[in-house]
């Protein structure tokens, strides 16, 4: 039998990490990890505790909380994934509203945050044989990970792809706020201080605006494979 590996795939939102992930985990006998889940899962108990609001952080109050907060994943053999979970409550359709996902890179930017959910993600990946997607992956949580994919398309099209998805679980939103919070997103986690989303020096980029879902999939198989060979 092959060697397991650790695989981290980062990129910006909405570039299709969690499907090629995904993908990935199920070929391989893997398990995958979404790591933008935990930083959405503290975001909703902010939201839901009052602790943020579109003009408001009490960011004091939500760190002294973290020990109270924990966080598990279990799988759904229906779905094929694991879905996210907030003290015991399965959280997993409110993460993914565009509330979450106007608020989430601000927690994503308090570095106790960070620190707690970095710890989790070694703990969970400290076997090998795990594919983890989200934007430090292979610069801070794993950064020796036999293999770092890092994903990139245009803002256009992931605003669309999101609005699709957005449209599709009969969320109301327009295409404009989509776009708008894909471009804020995308500044505020390339420029905050802890942990910055950038390319790993040593991580294969993929550009999805010009490759298929399958082309993905077979380049990052082929790399697994010979990664695999060589150690
Ligand atoms: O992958 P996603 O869009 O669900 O991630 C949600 C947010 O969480 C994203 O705006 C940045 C943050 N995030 C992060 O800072 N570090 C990670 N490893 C994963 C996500």
């Amino acid at each position: 039998m092959s060697k397991k590996i650790t695989i981290a795939i980062d990129g910006f939102s909405s570039t299709g990490k969690s499907t090629l992930a995904k993908q990935l985990a199920k070929h391989l006998g893997y398990v995958y990890v979404d790591t933008g889940a935990m930083y959405r899962a503290i975001t909703l108990f902010a939201m839901q505790n009052g602790y943020i609001t579109a003009d408001y952080f009490d960011k004091e109050t939500l760190i002294n909380s973290l020990p109270s907060i924990r966080l598990h994943f279990e799988f759904n053999p229906e779905l094929g994934f694991a879905e996210m979970f907030l003290n015991g409550v399965n959280v997993e359709t409110e993460i993914r509203t565009i509330e979450v996902s106007n608020f989430v890179s601000k927690v994503a930017e308090v570095s106790e945050v960070r620190a707690k959910l970095v710890e989790q993600q070694q703990s969970m990946g400290k076997d090998k044989g795990v594919v983890m997607d989200g934007r430090d992956i292979g610069t801070v949580v794993f950064p020796k990970a036999e293999l770092k994919v890092f994903m990139t398309a245009s803002p256009q099209t992931r605003a669309q792809r999101r609005f699709d998805e957005l449209q599709a679980k009969g969320q109301k939103v327009s295409f404009e706020e989509v776009l708008k919070n894909v471009e804020e997103r995308d500044y505020i986690d390339t420029h905050r201080d802890d942990s910055p989303l950038r390319k790993a020096e040593d991580a294969l980029e993929l550009d999805n605006s010009h490759l298929t879902r399958e082309e993905q999939f077979a380049a990052v198989l082929e790399m697994v494979e010979k990664v695999t060979k060589s150690i």
